[in-house]
C-alpha cells in the first residue's frame, strides 16, 4: 500500500507540464500585442503616405480665381435710360450713369474699405452699407469716411457705336491731392 502510493506520487511528480503550458499562454499573448503594435505603426505609416499623395494631386487642381474679363462690351448708348443703370453690377460690378449729354461707368467699389454701396433710387444716392459712406448720383462722396469719389472705368465707342468698357484703367478724383481725371478722354463720352 505504501508502495502504491509512492508510486503515484512519482507519477505525480514528473507528470507536470503546467508551468511551460503558462508560459506560452504568455508568447501568445505578446505575439498578439506586437501584431497590433505593427497594425498601428503600418497604419500610420500607409495613413502618412496617403496624405501626402492626396497633397500631391491637390498641386493639379490650383485653386484659380476665375474672374470676369476686365473688357467688356456694353452695347450702344441708346440702351441706356438717363440715370444710374445696374445691368452690369453683378457681372462686372459697375453702375452705368447716363446723363442727357454724357454717359460715363462707375466702379462699384467704395473708395473707404472696399465695399460694393447699394444704389438708393429713391433718394437718388450710394449708400455703403459697411461704415455708412454716401455718394451722390455721379459717385460723388458727401458722408461718411470715403475720401474721394468712387472711380470711373475707361470708355471707348467702337466702330459700331457700341461702347467698350475695360474696368483695368480707371480714372479718379482726389480732390485733396488737386487730381481730377474724370473729364479725361475715355473718362466720359459725349451721348
Ligand atoms: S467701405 Fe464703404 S464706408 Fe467703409
Amino acid at each position: 500500500m505504501t508502495e502504491q502510493t509512492k508510486v503515484d506520487t512519482s507519477r505525480t511528480a514528473t507528470a507536470q507540464p503546467a508551468p511551460p503550458a503558462a508560459k506560452s499562454g504568455d508568447g501568445q499573448n505578446k505575439e498578439a500585442i506586437n501584431q497590433g503594435r505593427r497594425r498601428l505603426v503600418l497604419a500610420c505609416v500607409w495613413g502618412y503616405l496617403g496624405v501626402n499623395f492626396l497633397m500631391f494631386l491637390r498641386y493639379f487642381f490650383p485653386r484659380t480665381l476665375f474672374e470676369p474679363d476686365t473688357q467688356f462690351n456694353i452695347g450702344y448708348p441708346s440702351d441706356f435710360e438717363v440715370g444710374v443703370n445696374q445691368q452690369f453690377l453683378q457681372s462686372h460690378r459697375v453702375w452705368v450713369r447716363k446723363d442727357p449729354g454724357s454717359l460715363f461707368v462707375i466702379h462699384a467699389k467704395c473708395t473707404h474699405l472696399g465695399c460694393t454701396p447699394d444704389w438708393e433710387p429713391t433718394q437718388n444716392i450710394f449708400h455703403c452699407p459697411c461704415h455708412g459712406s454716401e455718394y451722390d448720383i455721379d459717385g460723388i462722396n458727401f458722408a461718411g469716411p470715403a475720401p474721394r469719389p468712387m472711380d470711373r472705368c475707361w470708355i471707348s465707342k467702337q466702330a459700331d457705336g457700341t461702347i467698350l468698357v475695360n474696368k483695368a484703367i480707371l480714372f479718379l478724383s482726389e480732390p485733396y491731392a488737386g487730381i481730377d481725371q474724370f473729364n479725361d478722354t475715355h473718362a466720359i463720352l459725349p451721348v
